[in-house]
């Protein structure tokens, strides 16, 4: 199925991962609860008719929110995109000064959500950061007609795919809150996705992240009922997530090489291994790189495994050669 696109962009946005994830992720009869929703990509690929999201970043949930309520709607985005789109592309020192100004009103505590689209999709990059005081701080994209026809086109179609997803409350419930208030909310038939920043990588203001989160998230996910999906990074080609060894490595682990094209920094920038971390059986895929496993593949684990369970049974160690003898014979 195509993946849906939100209308907000953000470095760390999970588009080209969410193929993988939604392979994984176990159908439930309960709810997808994502306490790091961001810009919501894996939530609305998701489409699960009932829903708790939160994330620490204000304006996030104040769009989806404004969206769900009706408040933000897809003329009104339209119109508006053209509007500014038109200052932007007349403005002095080739859009720059119009990017300010927008940049100033949102910074003045106004904090619309349609400038907060406009900030977004006309930004650095498709950066999101804010700075100290939880002021955007992305420079301009330098491109005065960054709101042509096609784009605002593009923009409101995403603006209305997500639309038709989100249900109303109290089926979608949106938090703007720490994801130690959501984890605990879980129950054995709902589903928990994090995306938390990843320690020792970027921060910002709502992005900070310290080994002390980590722990706390590791002891909700320990306890939680509900199945569980983390994504975090493995290692990069300058060193290893040690977060890996010294708290998820108890549960199961899918690693994939992923390349993040966003990012001021260098480190961003390049290639890095991303993990899913998870409390339900992945053994029917291979650990690296997403593919099925062949079904003999999966025959032999499963009689591997019988034939250690039995010669343990019976006070014995299970050879290599003997399983193979069985397993030969019992997949042709
Ligand atoms: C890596 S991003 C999530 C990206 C998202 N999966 C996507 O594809 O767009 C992490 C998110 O967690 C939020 N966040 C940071 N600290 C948090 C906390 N303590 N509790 C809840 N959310 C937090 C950030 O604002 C950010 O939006």
């Amino acid at each position: 199925m195509k993946t849906i696109i939100p209308p907000i962009k953000s470095q760390g946005i999970k588009t080209k991962l969410v193929p993988w994830i939604m392979d994984i992720a176990p159908k439930v009869g309960g709810r997808w609860i994502e306490p790091f929703f961001g810009t919501g990509v894996v939530a609305f690929n998701a489409r699960y008719k009932q829903a708790i999201l939160n994330d620490t970043n204000p304006h996030i949930i104040n769009f989806y929110k404004g969206v769900q309520t009706g408040k933000i709607t897809v003329p009104l985005m339209k119109q508006y995109l053209q509007t500014e789109g038109k200052l932007l592309s007349e403005a002095e020192n080739n859009g720059y000064e119009h990017y300010l100004k927008v940049r100033a009103r949102f910074n003045s505590g106004e904090f619309s959500s349609y400038d907060f689209i406009f900030l977004s999709r006309a930004g650095f990059n498709g950066m999101m950061r804010f700075g100290s005081k939880g002021n955007w701080n992305i420079p301009f994209c330098k491109k005065p007609d960054r709101f042509a026809q096609a784009y605002i086109t593009k923009i409101v179609n995403q603006l209305a795919a997500v639309s038709q997803i989100i249900q109303p409350e109290p089926d979608w419930v949106f938090h703007n809150s720490s994801f130690s208030e959501i984890i605990p909310l879980a129950t054995e038939n709902d589903i928990v996705y994090c995306d938390p920043p990843y320690y020792g990588r970027h921060v910002d203001y709502y992005n900070g992240w310290t080994e002390k989160d980590e722990e706390l998230l590791f002891k909700l996910l320990s306890e939680t009922k509900a199945k569980f999906i983390l994504s975090t990074w493995h290692h990069s080609d300058w060193r290893e997530n040690n977060m890996i060894s010294k708290y998820w490595a108890k549960f199961n682990i899918l690693t994939k090489d992923h390349f993040y094209h966003n990012g001021g920094n260098v480190e961003n920038r390049k290639s890095v291994v991303e993990a899913l971390v998870c409390n339900f059986d992945i053994s029917k895929y291979h650990t690296h790189n997403h593919s099925v496993k062949e079904k003999s593949e999966v025959t032999q684990l499963g009689v591997q495994w019988m034939n250690e369970t039995i010669a343990k049974s019976v006070g014995q160690e299970s050879g290599p050669s003997r399983c193979k003898q069985e397993t030969a014979a019992t997949t042709v």
